[in-house]
């Protein structure tokens, strides 16, 4: 008997290897070995997807030469493809090209079924693309009078020969285009399978891009982030407006209406759907696109956001013992929602953590991976509930703490959401105590020469408003109790008495911006509520210390987190290791979205977090009261007197005297 020829082929960058016999193709032989090369035409040469190209040289470590010459010429399938969709020099299509020699043969990023979406931030969770939704193409046999079964029957033994699924039911929303869709394509058709058991989308012909939605549901803004399931790339995001604000303006307002205007709730979750359509025909319409493209779509929210969604009664949400209807992850037929995505699209929605830590703190949490650390790690995600998740891979604890609506602006004189005309950073000069700003639409600090006088000033958003008292604080404009030094209003026309108390002026003119002895307070209320929250969290874990905070949602992401430090806002932690994850709760809904298993991996260790109620929690009323001062960190960690500069402490913790300072 002849000794049977083999050649050997090694695959980069997986280095998976095998001995193939002549004529085996390369899509065949990278299935043998599992290595990750895509197809969604099951090898017929349409789909591109298996690109592939042959190192050429002398591989010492593998003993072999590989050469392009070692694949078999290109022939008319493979050349017809390359004329009509192009294909780069040097590129093959693996289901066409057959292996005649010993190769070294690479897969590049684009032809990997799951490959890795690069996060700036290393210290981030990776997402990795595995999407719960794939696309099979299919040539199915037509009827026959002599072997009677019907075109589903068909399209199923399709999917069983051709892509080893097993009779997948599909969904009830296809079935009246069934028959066309068959015969538009000439019985070749593409299926979206989910979970690899049924199907939720079917085209005629080839179709090889599917698209699904990440959406986060806030409570004062939608946002949504289309992307490719295939290559996990944001095709368009966009925002709005939440239209329930026409409601309340904030959570508790919109449990109110519902419970003063019995089936109030139905009206809430009809504009919200109704957002949500819109908001995905703007993104889908960016993008070329129609929402009826797309097929998949994850959500996450606060629990009062994930109920109204749902059309759930939020009232049980309004007070203790805020319990939820459902706190798993959920997933929904979108036209069951009344949505107009794909016939079959589905809605996955993160589960909640707590009552008053929602599906938006789980897409936190799955997208900062605290999980997969040993160090310990504080999330932050600062609103009108500040949601807290603090530990490591050993633990998880969360909580809510009630900050209020301060940080967004609200309840302080001169306060206002982030929009252009809002002062978002200020600095105050030490000694003069004069200050300078920046308003958002600007670049330009309000002391540069080239900034315009004339430049609209409406009022100062939550970062500004942390800046600002952090910096009366630093300039000795107020103690460390919060209160203002009237005696300051001798040598400057900054300070103002106001009644008994005394008020600082940021802005002279129209409008006149000040910042209150109450709104001080203000500050001091929601601060509090946040920093004994954080430390309610590290005593029940037993740490007295933080290894890295991380703040996220929109207001998170533009503070400054020195500031931060100063004012007392978050734990002490060294400077270089607080960072802000811009919407770290709509990056989860992202991941959810791309990747099938990271929906198990959130589900598991939100069922593992160990919920803390800062309500019926002794110790949160004792930090909460410990936490009223302004602190500054310095002595944890002197690295934060660097960057700004810090007054001295006397001996009650407090600050000194402004004099001998350096000059700010
Ligand atoms: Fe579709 Fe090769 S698998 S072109």
């Amino acid at each position: 008997m002849s000794e049977q020829v083999s050649h050997k082929v090694i695959f980069t960058p997986s280095g998976k290897r095998g001995h193939f016999p002549p004529g085996t193709t390369v899509l065949d032989a990278a299935r043998a070995l599992g290595v990750d090369l895509d197809s969604v035409c099951g090898g017929r040469g349409i789909c591109g997807r298996c690109q592939c190209e042959a190192s050429a040289g002398e591989f010492a470590k593998h003993g072999i030469v590989s050469a392009a010459t070692n694949l078999s010429p290109v022939e008319a399938t493979e050349a017809r493809f390359a004329e009509k969709r192009g294909l780069a020099p040097a590129r093959r299509l693996g289901c066409q090209a057959r292996i005649f020699g010993n190769l070294v043969i690479d897969v590049p990023a684009g032809s990997q079924m799951h490959r890795q979406v690069v996060r700036k931030r290393a210290e981030a969770h990776p997402i990795r693309i595995d999407p719960v939704v794939r696309l099979h193409y299919v040539e199915v046999a037509e009827p026959d009078m002599h072997d009677p079964s019907s075109d589903l029957r068909r399209l199923q033994n399709a999917l069983r020969d051709q892509w080893d699924i097993d009779a997948p039911p599909i969904d009830h929303a296809l079935l009246p285009a069934l028959q066309k869709t068959l015969r538009a394509g000439n019985w070749r058709v593409t299926a979206a399978v989910r979970h690899g058991r049924e199907i939720v989308g079917l085209w005629p012909g080839l179709r090889d891009r599917l698209q699904g939605l990440a959406v986060d549901i806030g409570s004062t803004t939608l946002a949504a982030h289309l992307c490719d399931l295939a290559t996990g790339e944001v095709l368009a995001s966009s925002g709005m407006m939440n239209p329930q604000i026409r409601f309340g303006e904030d959570l508790m307002s919109r449990v109110s209406y519902v419970m003063m205007n019995p089936g109030g709730e139905a009206e809430l979750t009809r504009v919200l759907r109704e957002g949500l359509d819109t908001l995905a025909g703007e993104v889908a319409g960016e993008a070329g696109l129609v929402p009826a493209d797309i097929i998949e779509v994850t959500i996450v929210g606060n629990p009062v956001m994930h109920h109204l969604f749902l059309g759930l009664d939020p009232t049980e949400l309004g007070g203790a013992p805020f319990a939820l209807t459902i706190d798993g992850a959920h997933e929904a037929r979108a036209a069951d929602l009344g949505l107009h995505f794909s016939p079959g699209a589905r809605i996955y929605l993160l589960p909640c953590i707590a009552g008053h830590v929602g599906a938006d703190a789980a897409g936190m949490v799955l997208s900062e991976g605290p999980y997969l650390h040993d160090e310990i790690r504080l999330l932050v995600d600062v609103g009108t509930n500040a949601e807290i998740v603090l530990g490591n891979r050993q633990r998880l604890l969360a909580c809510s703490s009630p900050t209020g609506p301060a940080f967004e602006g609200a309840q302080i004189s001169c306060g206002q959401r982030a929009a252009p005309g809002a002062i978002e950073r200020i600095r105050i000069n030490r000694d003069t105590l004069e200050p300078r700003y920046k308003v958002i639409g600007n670049d330009l600090w309000s002391d540069d020469p080239r900034f315009d006088p004339a430049t609209p000033v409406t009022g100062i958003c939550g970062s500004g408003i942390i800046e600002v008292i952090a910096e009366m604080f630093l300039a000795g404009i107020i103690s460390a109790t919060g209160v203002m030094d009237g005696a300051l209003a001798a040598r400057s026309p900054r300070i103002e008495a106001v009644g008994r108390t005394f008020a600082y002026v940021v802005r002279e003119g129209e409008p006149r911006l000040l910042v209150y002895q109450t709104d001080v307070r203000a500050i001091q209320l929601a601060k509090a509520a946040l920093y004994a929250g954080a430390k309610l969290l590290m005593q029940r874990y037993g740490v007295e210390k933080l290894d890295r905070i991380t703040l996220a949602g929109a207001f998170g992401t533009h503070i400054d987190p020195v500031h931060a430090m100063v004012l007392g806002l978050i734990p002490d932690c060294a400077p270089d290791k607080v960072a802000s994850a811009g919407n770290a709760a709509g990056t989860g809904a992202r991941i959810a979205l791309l990747n099938a298993a990271a929906r198990l991996e959130i589900e598991a260790q939100v069922r593992k977090i160990e919920k803390i109620e800062t309500a019926i929690e002794p110790d949160f009323q004792a930090h909460f009261v410990a936490a009223m001062a302004f602190p500054h960190g310095s002595d944890a960690f002197p690295e934060l007197g660097k960057l700004v500069d810090l007054p001295a402490r006397n001996a009650s913790g407090g600050s000194a005297s402004r004099r001998g300072r350096r000059r700010g």
